[in-house]
């Protein structure tokens, strides 16, 4: 690894940059892309072709302290209902849009709490999504299960729709860390979650857990990562606890002093990585792991990662369309982002339109850098030949810039003729390494800690 004293001259310890999830990133997005631009580019898909569908659900039976995903808790029923309903208006808006043919590589329902519709919701909406569209050969559809909010009859109803691969929220087994952070699961409830997952012969399961909680030591993750390879998740999600209280106002309730510092943080995922590497599992871009049977696994041998809003996908449709309040649609043409709140989104529903409110239209240039971004953070190079092929761009172009930021980074980086390459001792670096290809002004956007 690069010595610490390096790494903290470099930014690591107090820079804060995007996750890349998309380039440009959300806070870039305006208002100049509308409803109609949302039609005309379901309408411009070919027939015929794959798609990935994203379904979001902003609900929760509880709101955890420590989480900054758009969501809203709900005690009753009736919201939720309302939404399901609203959700398959939306769904059949597009299929009036959608050219023949396409078909469903990836479906993913996600949140918030896709969990807590009941099995007569879920069987519901997975029937219109069925008339909209089929699943494509070797499909999958995953849901975020959170296993403290679900139980056999809505796992059998979800196994009946066609799900195959489940992903749950784990976040840190230390029942001090998950009192100071408001979400208390124990390791029990996870594993009962998990052995009817399995029960249903569901192979894939993926779990979230965090890094940089308050109250977090070297020894209790240690324990945590331990509890979780007892139960042989396929994917790990490892991320770092984003603390951005001034955006997650429920945030206020953790205590910043409780908090790890930024280089005792490293310490806490080089940790964890570890142990992950120890038992066998590949590591895949910045903050996942997984089996070496893993199609994200074959995926990053293959050269074939992408990244997304959910993060690495081995998916390489390029339409993504992501429906429910605050969901961001990729096309080729660019972003497209539905009204963030409940109320806004069901209006215009209601109204028979799409509720786009923002998004971006790529330049050119936009889809050279947000390529160059996806390369680093998915296989930690740069591929000059490939960018030269599908781009706008030359060699000479691209080698400047790479070796620009060669310099920027102290020549910790290898610059050559094939591109550029960031040795694992400096791949810590990563999200910083992807923000000097960034065009953007990040001096604004709130992003999170670099590490
Ligand atoms: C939208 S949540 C859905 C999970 C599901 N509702 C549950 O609770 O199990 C997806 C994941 O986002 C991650 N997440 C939420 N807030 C975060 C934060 N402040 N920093 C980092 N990751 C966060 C958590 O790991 C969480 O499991
Ligand atoms: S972690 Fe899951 S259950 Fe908790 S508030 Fe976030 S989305 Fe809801």
């Amino acid at each position: 690894m690069v010595a610490r004293t390096q790494l903290s001259r470099l930014g690591l310890f107090d820079a804060k940059v995007p996750r890349y999830t998309s380039y440009p990133t959300s806070p870039h997005f305006k208002n100049d892309v509308t409803p109609t631009n949302f039609s005309d580019w379901i309408q411009a898909i070919p027939e015929n072709s794959d798609i990935s569908l994203y379904l979001h659900v902003p609900f929760c039976r509880r709101l955890c302290w420590f989480c900054a995903c758009r969501t809203q808790g709900t005690a009753s029923g009736e919201p939720v209902t309302a939404y399901v309903e609203t959700l398959k208006d939306e769904l059949s808006l597009l299929k009036r849009h959608l050219p023949r043919g396409v078909r469903l590589s990836r479906l993913h329902w996600g949140g918030g709490t896709p969990t807590l519709l009941s099995p007569d919701h879920m069987r519901d909406l997975s029937a219109t999504v069925r008339e909209v569209a089929d699943f494509a050969d070797n499909y999958e559809f995953s849901v975020e299960i959170d296993p403290n909010e679900i139980d056999a009859a809505r796992l059998d109803a979800l196994f009946e729709a066609g799900m195959n691969r489940a992903s749950i929220g784990v976040q840190d087994f230390d029942p001090e860390i998950q009192k100071t952070i408001g979400r208390e699961q124990s390791f029990e409830t996870t594993k009962r979650a998990v052995d009817m997952i399995r029960d249903r012969g569901i192979q894939s399961l993926n779990a979230d857990i965090l890094y940089g909680l308050p109250h977090q030591t070297r020894s209790k993750i240690v324990d945590s990562v331990q509890k979780l390879l007892s139960l042989s998740p396929d994917r790990v999600a490892l991320y770092g606890y984003a603390h951005v209280p001034w955006m997650a106002k429920r945030q206020q309730m953790i205590p910043s002093d409780a908090l790890p510092r930024p280089d005792d943080r490293l310490d806490l995922f080089e940790t964890a990585r570890k142990l992950f590497v120890w038992d066998n599992y590949d590591e895949i871009g910045i903050d996942h792991f997984a089996t070496k049977e893993d199609g994200l696994s074959v995926a990053a041998r293959n050269g074939t990662l992408r990244r997304n809003f959910q993060g690495y996908t081995d998916d390489t449709s390029d339409v993504l369309v992501g429906l429910g309040a605050s969901s961001i649609s990729r096309f080729p043409q660019g972003y497209a982002q539905n009204a963030p709140a409940t109320s806004a989104y069901t209006k215009a529903i209601r109204a028979h339109a799409f509720s786009t409110v923002r998004g971006h239209s790529f330049s050119e240039q936009d889809k050279l850098r947000a390529r160059m971004i996806e390369m680093l953070m998915c296989d930690f190079r740069v591929d000059t030949s490939e960018l030269v092929r599908d781009y706008n761009t030359t060699e000479t172009e691209i080698r400047g810039i790479l070796e620009r930021t060669n310099s920027a980074f102290e020549d910790l980086l290898v610059v050559d003729d094939t591109g550029l390459f960031v040795p694992p001792g400096a791949r810590p670096l990563t999200r910083i390494i992807a923000r000097s290809f960034d065009a953007y002004d990040l001096s604004s956007a709130g992003h999170s800690s670099a590490i």
